[in-house]
Parts: C-alpha cells; sequence; structure tokens
C-alpha cells in the first residue's frame, strides 16, 4: 500500500489534553492532526476560558486540534461557534457518539441518533449562518446499527467537512465488535470524507481494514496508539525504532507531560494526580503494565513519583502493539 494513510488522533476525555497532543506530536509524531476531547456546552452560558485555552490554535501548534462539542441544543450550540470561530478556529467537530447514560439519556451525544428529525432541526438552525465548519463523530445508532442510515441521509443534505464513524452502537459502548458491514454501507451511502474510528491496535488490523473499506479518507485511532505509541508511524509505513530509541522517546514524552503539567496545573497534588492517571495508558508500552504501574500509583508525594518512574523506565517495554495485555477500556 503505497499511499501514506492520513490518521487523526482520536479524542480521549481525561486523556489526550493539550498538553498530551502537544508532548504527542513532538515525541512519536504519525497523527496528521487530532479531535479534542468533548466540551460539553451549558444552555444559554458561554465557554469557560479553561475549555477555550485546552483547544486554542496558539496551544496546539504541534498538531492541529479540531474542538468537538456536546450539545442538543440549537441556540447554546450557534453562541459556541461563534465563540471557537473568535477564538481561531475555522472548523468544530459534533459529537453524535457519547454513549454515556448521563449524557445519552438526556438526548445528547448518541442519544440524538434515534431523532433524525431534532438532529435535522438542529443542523439546519446551526447552519444557516455558522462562522466555521461543521463535522461530525458519530455511532451506528443508540441501540439499532441501522440509525445510521437515516442518520447519514440527514448528514448528506448539509455541508459538511466529515463524517467520523465508530461502528458500534452506544449500548455496545467500548466492547464487542465493530461492525465493518455496516461500516462500508454507511461509507458507500455518504456523501461527506469518510472517516473510520475504532480498534485499530496493529498493522495487521489496519491492513485489512484498508482492504475492506476501501475510500475511506483518513483513520481516527485512539485506544490503539495510546497503548503503544509507536503504532501511527507504523501504520504510516515507518520502520520501528530500537528498543532503546522506544525508551528514550517514552521517557521524552513522559517528561514532557512533567513539564506541561506543572505549566497547566496548579499544585502539586494536583499535577501528581494528573501524571497518575496518564500512566493508565503509559503503562501499557512496558512488557508488565500492572507492576510499573501499581508502583506509580503508589507515590504520594512527586519526588516518591519520579523515584516510581525511573523504576519503571528501567524494565523492559513491549515489542509491539499486539504482545501482552488486553487494552484498557
Ligand atoms: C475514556 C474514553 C474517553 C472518550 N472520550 C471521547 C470524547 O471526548 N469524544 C469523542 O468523540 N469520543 C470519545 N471517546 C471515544 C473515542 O474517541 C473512540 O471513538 C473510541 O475509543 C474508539 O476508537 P479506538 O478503538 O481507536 O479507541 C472516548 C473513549 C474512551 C475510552
Amino acid at each position: 500500500m503505497a499511499v501514506k494513510p492520513v490518521l487523526v488522533m482520536a479524542p480521549i476525555r481525561g486523556v489526550t489534553d493539550a498538553v498530551y497532543r502537544d508532548a504527542w506530536a513532538r515525541s512519536f509524531g504519525g497523527f496528521a492532526r487530532a479531535v479534542a476531547p468533548f466540551i460539553q456546552l451549558r444552555q444559554g452560558q458561554p465557554l469557560r476560558p479553561g475549555e477555550l485555552r485546552q483547544v486554542s490554535p496558539g496551544n496546539n501548534s504541534s498538531l492541529i486540534t479540531v474542538p468537538q462539542v456536546l450539545t442538543h441544543h440549537a441556540l447554546t450550540f450557534a453562541a459556541a461557534l461563534r465563540e471557537l470561530h473568535a477564538a481561531g478556529h475555522t472548523e468544530v467537530n459534533w459529537n453524535l457518539g457519547c454513549p454515556y447514560p448521563m449524557v445519552a439519556k438526556r438526548g445528547r451525544g448518541a442519544g440524538l441518533l434515534p431523532h433524525t428529525d431534532r438532529l435535522d432541526a438542529i443542523l439546519a438552525q446551526v447552519l444557516a449562518d455558522a462562522p466555521v465548519r461543521l463535522s461530525v463523530k458519530l455511532r451506528l445508532g443508540y441501540r439499532d446499527p441501522d440509525e445510521v442510515l437515516a442518520v447519514l441521509a440527514v448528514l448528506n443534505r448539509y455541508p459538511l467537512t466529515e463524517v467520523i464513524l465508530h461502528p458500534r452502537t452506544a449500548t455496545q459502548m467500548y466492547g464487542g465488535d465493530v461492525d465493518l458491514a455496516r461500516a462500508a454501507q454507511a461509507l458507500a451511502v455518504c456523501r461527506h470524507p469518510f472517516i473510520y474510528n475504532g480498534d485499530i491496535t496493529s498493522l495487521e488490523g489496519f491492513n485489512e481494514r484498508r482492504r475492506q473499506l476501501p475510500g475511506v479518507a483518513a483513520w481516527m485511532v485512539g485506544r490503539g496508539a495510546l497503548a503503544w505509541p509507536f503504532l501511527p508511524a507504523l501504520l504510516q509505513g515507518e520502520v520501528l525504532p530500537s528498543a532503546e530509541t522506544r525508551r528514550q522517546r517514552l521517557r521524552e514524552f513522559h517528561d514532557r507531560l512533567v513539564a506541561g503539567y506543572a505549566e497547566w496545573l496548579s499544585g502539586p497534588r494536583h499535577r501528581l494526580d494528573k501524571l497518575k492517571e496518564q500512566w493508565g495508558y503509559l503503562a501499557l508500552a512496558f512488557a508488565d503494565p500492572r507492576q510499573a504501574l501499581t508502583r506509580i500509583q503508589r507515590s504520594d508525594t512527586l519526588n516518591a513519583y519520579e523515584d516510581a518512574v525511573a523504576w519503571a523506565f528501567d524494565q523492559a517495554l513491549r515489542s509491539d502493539p499486539t504482545d501482552g495485555t488486553a487494552q484498557r477500556r
């Protein structure tokens, strides 16, 4: 496969924040752009300064980042697009995939998928004079995987930049198989550039998916890349760096997270908690993730944390993405 695939970093709330995206782009590469984790809009309220700061183009210069919003309220949506435009954005992504009951049961995220009339009305109102371009990220449906076809019939009528599909229903959450047959059906009827997303965790699996879904414009990768950061470059045809280089890159990445959170977060406790949280995925790059994670989680000061990190980096790394433990969900 001679043409290099375009890869997009998936939004993973709590993980792929501005510090993480910047550290990633500088340490590993492989992604052309990212979609940021969702900003949950509050009806009639402006965006918070911290939310704008996370996605501002100035803070995301190393990896182009499209902000994502979660809402089912057209006026609030339109106001947020104006705010994001004023902050320098030219594109915004609309989350139609969030499966969490707190969100979906209230008709947001994947909760909107069964209601194509509402979806249509929101798009008509918001896109009537939107100052930015819009893309959407969705699942196959809330409960029924055929909902995607009715949803696409609506989306096809609007000028969207792209449609990102994660071919699971909301009730599946992140488990069970992705439905490639329905992804192919969706791709065939979608009039917008189509981005596939879901369970890309190895080069072999990816190549198989490229064969099954010809015509996909780009590929969004989340957990597979977070668990093994060398994956995106490998998917792009690059040679896997040596074990020593991989160790150095991981360490650099980690140290950039430390420096980034020192700048972004106030107070050692806050920084320590955030770093420990990031080890949920970072540890998966090690041959024995549980061992590394246990030591890290036990540290209760930044000094103890640094010692645990030094210990972890003396341990063996995983040699490829399929070797070792199941991914964290
Ligand atoms: C912990 C977690 C947080 C997520 N946060 C978001 C989010 O903020 N916005 C979104 O569109 N998708 C979110 N997702 C879904 C991912 O972007 C992606 O669609 C999903 O993980 C499937 O892709 P993957 O198998 O490559 O990880 C989240 C997934 C997980 C596991």
